[in-house]
Formats: structure tokens, sequence, C-alpha cells
């Protein structure tokens, strides 16, 4: 027995944290709270919390803090603002943290009456505003707590977690330890199939079956060439391998372990499908940190990583069937299934969303009978209807350019393909470009159209969202054709056939307003994306699909600053909001709020607002199947931007007696009676 058991009191006190800390697995549910304004210029600014749930004493308190390398909260960041105005500690930090807390309430995972300890022995009840710290509690009361976050806020692509703050989860027998920064836990490059490669190359996804992750990270991204193909473009530091099937998480609330019936609710998940054309692209991209959109809508966002280009899709026969790459997106959701709740997700309303071939994506996973129950709604941004093949037409694409290195067939030349070095692989993606899903029967029944006119039980049917930016072929087209060219030539831009269709129809003439590049843009825009979008809307609509259906067109975007043909993709800082080009991929920033990342500065006041207004619509989305987040919700949160532009407007399902669009804008958001051009869509479809 050790002397120091007659030391009495203290000592239990030292035994039941010594016995806390041994068992490593056992952890207290937390939260990070941040109140998420906009206003991206400010976020290092406002103050960031850590929420302890369960129940502890002065000094546990204390110690957990420390534990976690943080102290208790300052009374300061707390207190309601009527009282710190008399403070003077400026308005915003006061109300920044006060919000959180009648957001709580809401949640019901706090009361009026709810108490915290906070520093130097005090204790806080937020909700009473006239309240004031109160250094009379006794410390031997049990309350749940306040700590700091003093972690930083993530400014920068290469960013080194490696020295910040570690957060570990438990889930499954495997342990996680990610991160957290100023905005939200993070857990980077975790990985949810073996690595793709040798005998599992052009083979299905194998289970991981490791037991210990280090998420504080991102690791290589897939092969591929152009934006994160190297680090040419500063977008991609951390180098790419046929070893990439990682997913991120991001998540504003850690459960406890074990989990507790007593809790907070588990939140909805966003799970994240990145574009570039079926052949680049990473959910590692900076563009989709989840910080910011975690912070703004109380949602663990998850963006995923998977095989790409002909590792993902080369699809010629029955022994190399193709569709990996979709398969990788089914692991990484029966992941999500299988392990969100340990990182406060709910495995029962993960929303998927994409855009461009992520939307593509949406759309695969929409029609795939292997996805069946792993999502509950789905967003396609800038989709169109998806892109499908079939086994003929894409052999005859690639299998001239694979005799050269495996002139044999079958097995064999599977077994070929799997010994040759990746880049080899890779160099094949110069010669052939195009790349996507095969009908197989197996992960791929249909034609997009075809198959959702059969109505809901011919797809996976969600609530489901799909929505267009006005102008987006204009970044699609990049620098291939002039701004100033003088003849409009359609037949360049979507073939002979069509294109004399098209001038035929005298829809697209030029004139004063709309030049030939206009016209070059809005046809190809149509025929690329706008088109089959509409054309999927109006068959799902027409055989009620799906349960419910809602469609939108982006008034307002923010040009990728990597990604601004000409400079047309946004406006210039200082100007109300002068005609520009709604571009592909204009409407990412506003999504994930991530424009600190990248430096942009805010060009007017609407910026700071329209983002959340979009991130509150996506997560009512994700939380409920209807965009049209609930008054109260926005008043608990201090929204007032968004219940502002919301006060007079409800977004209406699409229906096909009502074909109704929501036009989303700040302010001034709207509604439209039909979809985008209709009649040109007519001539296209032809
Ligand atoms: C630690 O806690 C977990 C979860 O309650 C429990 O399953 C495990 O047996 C505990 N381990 C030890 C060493 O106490
Ligand atoms: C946004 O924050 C900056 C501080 O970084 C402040 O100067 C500016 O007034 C804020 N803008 C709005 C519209 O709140
Ligand atoms: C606290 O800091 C120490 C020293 O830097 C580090 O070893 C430890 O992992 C940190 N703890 C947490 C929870 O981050
Ligand atoms: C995981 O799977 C790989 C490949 O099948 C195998 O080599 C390895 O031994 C397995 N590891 C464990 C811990 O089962
Ligand atoms: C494959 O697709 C091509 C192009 O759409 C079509 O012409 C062909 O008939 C299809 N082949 C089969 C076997 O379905
Ligand atoms: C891939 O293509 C590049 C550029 O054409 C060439 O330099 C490189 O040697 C090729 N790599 C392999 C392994 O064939
Ligand atoms: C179009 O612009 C390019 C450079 O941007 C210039 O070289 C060319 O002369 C211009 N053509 C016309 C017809 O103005
Ligand atoms: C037409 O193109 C110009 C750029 O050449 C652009 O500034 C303008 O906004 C476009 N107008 C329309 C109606 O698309």
């Amino acid at each position: 027995m050790s002397p120091q058991i007659s030391l009495g009191a203290g000592l239990v006190l030292a035994l039941a944290t010594l016995s806390h800390a041994s068992n490593s697995t056992s952890r207290p549910a937390v939260s990070l709270l941040f109140q998420n304004d906009g206003n991206w210029t400010n976020y290092a600014n406002l103050p960031s919390a850590l929420l302890f749930y369960e129940a502890a004493n002065y000094e546990d308190a204390l110690a957990a803090c420390k534990a976690n390398n943080e102290t208790l909260l300052n009374a300061d960041a707390v207190k309601p603002c009527v009282f710190l105005l008399v403070i003077h500690v400026t308005a915003t930090q006061t109300h920044s943290l006060a919000k959180q807390f009648t957001y709580l309430e809401y949640l019901e995972d706090a009361n009026r009456l709810s108490t915290y300890w906070i520093a130097e022995g005090k204790t806080v009840t937020p909700l009473i505003s006239s309240s004031i710290p109160s250094p009379l509690t006794p410390k031997i009361m049990k309350l749940p707590f306040l700590c700091t976050n003093s972690a930083p806020h993530t400014t920068k692509v290469d960013t080194d977690f490696l020295t910040s703050p570690k957060s570990v989860v438990t889930s499954k027998g495997v342990t996680f330890t990610g991160t957290r920064d100023h905005l939200t836990f993070r857990f980077m490059g975790i990985p949810y199939a073996q690595p793709p490669v040798g005998p599992l190359r052009f083979q299905y996804p194998q289970p991981f079956n490791g037991t210990q992750v280090d998420a504080t990270f991102f690791k290589p991204v897939c092969l591929q060439f152009a934006w994160f193909g190297s680090d040419e473009f500063g977008l991609n530091p951390w180098g790419n391998s046929e070893d990439c099937l990682t997913l991120h998480v991001y998540t504003p609330y850690i459960p406890s372990n074990p989990p507790s019936k007593d809790g907070p609710a588990l939140k909805p998940v966003l799970f994240w499908i990145h574009g570039g054309g079926n052949t680049q692209g990473t959910g590692a991209d900076a563009t989709f940190d989840g910080g910011s959109l975690v912070s703004r809508t109380d949602s663990v966002v998850v963006t995923i990583d998977h095989r790409l280009n002909i590792f993902g899709y080369l699809g010629i026969d029955d022994t190399i069937k193709g569709n990996y790459a979709i398969a990788d997106k089914i692991a990484a959701l029966q992941w999500v299934q299988d392990n969100i709740a340990a990182f406060g997700g709910d495995p029962e309303r993960v929303c998927i969303f994409g855009q461009s071939a992520g939307g593509f994506s949406v759309i695969e996973l929409v029609k795939s009978p292997k996805a069946k129950g792993l999502f509950h709604a789905a967003i396609s941004q800038s989709g169109g209807s998806g892109s499908t093949t079939n086994y003929t037409t894409a052999a005859a694409a690639v299998v001239p350019t694979l005799n050269l290195f495996c002139p044999s067939t079958g097995a064999e030349r599977l077994k070929c393909l799997q010994a040759l070095p990746a880049d080899t692989i890779l160099n094949i993606t110069n010669t052939v470009t195009s790349w996507g899903p095969v009908i197989d029967g197996v992960y791929t029944l249909d034609d997009t159209v075809h198959q959702v006119s059969q109505g809901p039980t011919a797809v996976n049917s969600v609530h489901y969202m799909a929505g267009f930016m006005p102008e987006e072929g204009q970044s699609l087209l990049g620098e291939t054709i002039a701004a100033n060219m003088t003849i409009f030539d359609p037949s360049s831009l979507i073939g002979a056939e069509l294109g004399a269709k098209v001038l035929a129809s005298g829809l697209w003439k030029p004139s004063a307003g709309f030049t030939p590049y206009n016209a070059s843009v809005n046809v190809y825009t149509d025929n690329a994306l706008t088109c089959p979008a509409e054309e999927m809307i109006t068959a799902a609509a027409a055989a009620k699909t799906f349960p419910s259906l809602w469609v939108y067109e982006m008034q307002r975007a923010y040009g990728l600053s990597y990604f601004n043909p000409y400079g047309l993709c946004s406006f210039p800082v200082g100007e109300a909001e002068p005609p520009y080009y709604r571009c592909h991929s204009g409407d990412l920033y506003e999504v994930f709020g991530t424009y600190y990342i990248f430096d942009q500065p805010m060009r007017n006041s609407h910026d700071i607002a329209f983002g959340p207004l979009v991130q509150d619509l996506w997560s009512s989305f994700a939380r409920t199947g209807n965009p049209n987040p609930p008054t109260a919700y926005l008043i608990a949160r201090g929204y007032d931007t968004t219940r502002d532009a919301l006060s007079k407007w409800t977004w209406p399902q699409y229906a096909a007696k009502k074909p109704q669009m929501a036009l989303l804008q700040y302010p001034g958001v709207g509604v439209a009676d039909a979809l985008p051009d209709v009649q040109k869509c007519a001539v296209l479809d032809s």
C-alpha cells in the first residue's frame, strides 16, 4: 500500500484523476465553440472555446483544460454583451460566444440555469443576461466547464499541424489521432481502404485493417496532372501517390467514449465529393477545408479522395470492370456509416454533395444499387445529368494505347497492367483524356435520364437538390476561345450538327449586349451542363422519383483565385455588383467559406452574408431534407443576415406542375417560375 493513502480526501481526487487517465480510451464529450458570422477577415480575432459537458469539480476542470494544453476560459469571453459593453470588451467578441449558449439551449444541450466553471474558480450562467461571473460556488461542485481554445486559425494551404493540440477518437478498435484549429476539430488523411496498389490496382477497394491512424496531416493525393498533380500552383504540398484512398473529417463535437445517451445529439453529416472532370482534384484541396462550414452549420464535414482517371475508371471487359472510383466513394460512405458517430456525426443524416464531376458522382451514387441506404439527401452542384459509357465504347478508346504496353487480353492483360509502374499507367491519361463510369449492371445500371424516369424504386430515392451557375461554361472553356472573338461559330464548341441547329434557331443571335463570346459561353454552358441537368430534373419531377426536389440558380459567384479565365469570374473590390460571369466553380468559396486560405478580399459586405446564407440552406437540407431553415434556429444562432434574407421568402419545391426554382443572391433572393434557357434546351436536345 502506498503511504499516500493516509492523506485522505485530496488523494481520493488524485486517484480518481489517475484511474481516468490510465484508461486512454475513455474520454468525455467536448464541443468546439466558435460563432461564425461569415466575416472571414475577422475569424482570427474572435474567441474560440472548448465546452466539456461532463460535470467536474473546479480542480478537475482546471486539470482537464491543462491536459488539453489550455486553461479555463476567461470570464470576458462569455459574459453577456450588455454587461461586456460596460467593461469595454468589444461587442463582437462578447456577442460571439454568448450566442453559442442560446443555440445550446435551442438544442436542449443547455438551459437557462446551466452554469459552467470558468477561470479563477468562478462560474458563469450565460443565459441569465444579468448574471455576472460568480466567485461564490463551492469548488467541490461538479459542473460542466469551458476551456480556452488557443489552437491557431488555419490560414494557409500548407499549414503544419504537427505541433497543434491533439484530439483522439476511438471507433471500432481503431484509434484516430487528429488535431484542432481555431474553428474545428480535424482528422486528415484517414485511410478508408487498403492501398489500391499492386494486385489491388484495377480492383474494388478492400477494407482498411489497421488499428492506429495518425490523422494530423494530409497524405499524398491521387495520381493526376494539372493543379494537384504537383505543387506548381501551390495547391498540393502533399505530393501524389497511387496509395491515396483517404478521407478527412471536420467536426464541431466529439462525443464521450464510451458513448452516453445523455450527451448532445449527433450532428448531420455533409459528405463532399470534389470535382475535376474525373481526372483531377482532391478532398484535401484547401478550398474544401471544413472549418468555416462546420462552425457555421454545426455539421460534420467529410471530404474524400478516390481514384481518378485511368486508375478509377479503366473499364473494358469482365476482368477489368471499371467503376473503381464509384466503389471507392461507396467504401468511404460505408466508413461513415461505421465510424462517423464516434466523431459526432449522425449516420442516419448523411447528405452527399459535390460539384462538377463531384456533382456527377452524386448522381452516380443516387443511381447505384450498391450505395443503397448509405445517405439520406443529395445535392448535385453543376452536375448536369452525370455521364455513362459502355464497355464497347470505353474499350475502343483505350485498348489501342494499352496494347502498346500489354498486348494481351483478360487476366493476362490485368496482370501485366498491375505490374507496370504507376507513372506509365498515369501517362495513358495524356492520350485518353475522358474517363467516367461504365454501365456494368452492378455499380451503374443505365443512362441517368432513363433511369430516373422510372420513378422512386429505380434509384436511391432521397431528398434531392440540383442547381446551376448561369454562365458556367466560361471557366470550363478557359482561354481556349478569345473574349474578343468577332464571329459566333457554335460548331467548333458543340459539333457541326448541333452547331447548325443552333444557328438556324436564331436563339443565340449576337447583339449589342450579347457578343459572339457571350453566345459561345452560353451555348457551351447549356449543352454541357444546364440542359442535361434540366432533362434529369424534368424526368425526376414527372416520375416523382424523389421524396422532395429542390432546384436553384446561383445569382452570385466568387471565382476561384486559381480558376478565373480572363479575370471575368468576379468583380472588383469595393464595387456594388457590376455584371460579371457567374462561372463554373464560382460557388465553391461560398459553400465552404474558405476565402481566408487564399487571401481573397471581401468585394462588398454582401459577400459575407451570401456564403453563410448558402451554407444555412445547404445544412438545413442536410438536417431535414428541406433547405428552409426554421426561424427559431436562425434566431437562436444569431444568424441575422440569413434571417433578413429569408424573412419574406420560402424556397418552393420543384414540381412538374409548378416548376419553380430558387434564385440565390444577397440581398434579393428570388424565385423563378421556370428552369433557365428552356427554349434553347429544346434546340440542343433535338
Ligand atoms: C476503458 O474503457 C473502455 C470503455 O468503457 C472499456 O471497454 C475498457 O475495458 C476500459 N479499459 C480499462 C483498462 O479499464
Ligand atoms: C469584418 O471584419 C473586419 C475586421 O477584420 C471589420 O473591419 C469589418 O468592419 C467587418 N465587416 C463587416 C461588414 O462586419
Ligand atoms: C500538450 O503539449 C505537449 C508538449 O508540446 C504535447 O506533448 C502534448 O501532446 C500536448 N497535448 C495535447 C492534448 O495536445
Ligand atoms: C491487412 O491486410 C494486408 C493485405 O491483405 C495484410 O498484408 C496485413 O497482414 C493485414 N494486417 C492485419 C493487421 O490484419
Ligand atoms: C455503346 O454506346 C455506343 C455509343 O453511345 C452505342 O453506339 C452502342 O450501341 C453501345 N453498345 C452497346 C453494346 O450497348
Ligand atoms: C510520362 O510522360 C512524360 C511526358 O511525356 C515523360 O517524360 C515520362 O518519361 C513518362 N513516364 C513514364 C514512366 O513513361
Ligand atoms: C483580341 O485580343 C488579342 C490579345 O488579347 C489581340 O492579340 C487580338 O488582336 C484581338 N483581336 C481582335 C479582333 O481585336
Ligand atoms: C459578355 O462578355 C463580356 C466579356 O467579354 C462580359 O464582361 C459580359 O458580362 C458578358 N455579358 C453577358 C450578357 O454575358
